[in-house]
């Protein structure tokens, strides 16, 4: 078997070909919009999302190639949102994937559309001709379900608000939920849609949800603890952000030894959430992984 940072090279390959695909051709009228979309779309980044679309896809016998096209998808719209969060009206970043951000290089007119087009042709890869009839309502409601106000939008409206004033634990984990968690279980979801799963009562849907519910509040805490102990150089994008804009993170609640402990017992609960399945060790593999990265 494949070591675990393998298997994310490897299908980070295939994902990084296939978005390569899916945007070839935004070039006709547009250059600049073109290049500024590709410049943050193929800039590197884990490409955890697409690859746990494609695990879940794996782990419950999906076809393959539904499960790429959706995390691609998937992966358009997360990099859309991160486009936008650095822009100066939103973290004003200055580094993101290892490369300046998307305005510092293009302006933030172009940057917003960028991310703008990047949103809206992710639902034209979801219900493409290569998706099959049967599967697009779902893929399209899971993804609007996860990016819009219920899911990814709605948490950065709360981030924005922790500038303003201190949210309380609970508002802390329904921003966490929703600014991260939504699109990673997203990303778990549309594995599942491969394998035909759609059903909320079928065993193999909740593992999912449970999996992917514990997996993205660890990643965000995670995220949180990196902002502070973790190297520019490492994460390729700025450290101390979150400090320097005085929003409430995890470590408004808790040391950063604290925030490890809490995601550990998350990762936990993720793992258990797969007791049933054989093949579980790819995602195991992950969740640990995710624990323990530096970037
Ligand atoms: C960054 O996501 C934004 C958060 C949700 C914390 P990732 O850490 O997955 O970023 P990339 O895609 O690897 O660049
Ligand atoms: C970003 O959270 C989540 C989204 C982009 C929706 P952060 O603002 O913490 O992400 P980073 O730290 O800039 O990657
Ligand atoms: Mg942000
Ligand atoms: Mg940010
Ligand atoms: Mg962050």
């Amino acid at each position: 078997m494949l070591s675990i940072d393998q298997q994310l090279k490897e299908d980070a390959l295939l994902i990084e070909e296939r978005l390569d695909a899916l945007t070839r051709d935004f070039d006709r009228d547009y250059p600049e919009l073109f290049e500024s979309i590709r410049y943050s779309l193929l800039a590197g980044g884990k490409r955890i999302r697409p690859f746990l679309a494609l695990q879940f896809c794996r782990l419950f016998g999906g076809n393959e190639e539904i499960a790429l096209d959706l995390g691609c998808a998937l992966e358009m719209i997360h990099t859309y949102s991160l486009i936008h969060d650095d822009l100066p009206c939103m973290d004003d970043d200055d580094l993101r994937r290892g490369k300046p951000t998307n305005h510092i290089v293009y302006g933030e007119a172009t940057a917003v559309l960028a991310g703008d087009a990047l949103l809206t042709e992710a639902f034209n890869v979801a219900s493409s001709p290569a998706i099959p009839a049967e599967i697009i309502p779902g893929a399209v409601r899971v993804l609007a379900g996860a990016s819009g106000c219920f899911g990814m939008i709605g948490g950065q409206m709360l981030d924005m608000k922790g500038e303003e004033e201190r949210l309380d634990f609970e508002a802390l984990l329904e921003m966490h939920a929703k600014k991260t968690g939504a699109l990673i279980r997203a990303a778990c979801l549309l594995g599942c849609l491969s394998a035909g799963i759609t059903d909320s009562n079928d065993v193999r849907y909740q593992a999912a949800v449970t999996y992917a519910e514990n997996i993205g509040l660890a990643f965000q805490v995670i995220d949180d603890r990196l902002d502070a102990v973790g190297t520019e150089e490492d994460l390729g994008k700025p450290i101390g952000s979150d400090e320097e804009s005085g929003k409430t993170t995890f470590l408004t609640f808790m040391s950063v030894e604290q925030a490890l402990d809490y995601a550990t017992d998350l990762t936990e609960q993720a793992k258990n959430a797969l007791s049933l399945f054989p093949a579980r060790d790819v995602l195991c593999d992950l969740a640990d992984y995710l624990l323990n990265r530096t970037h």
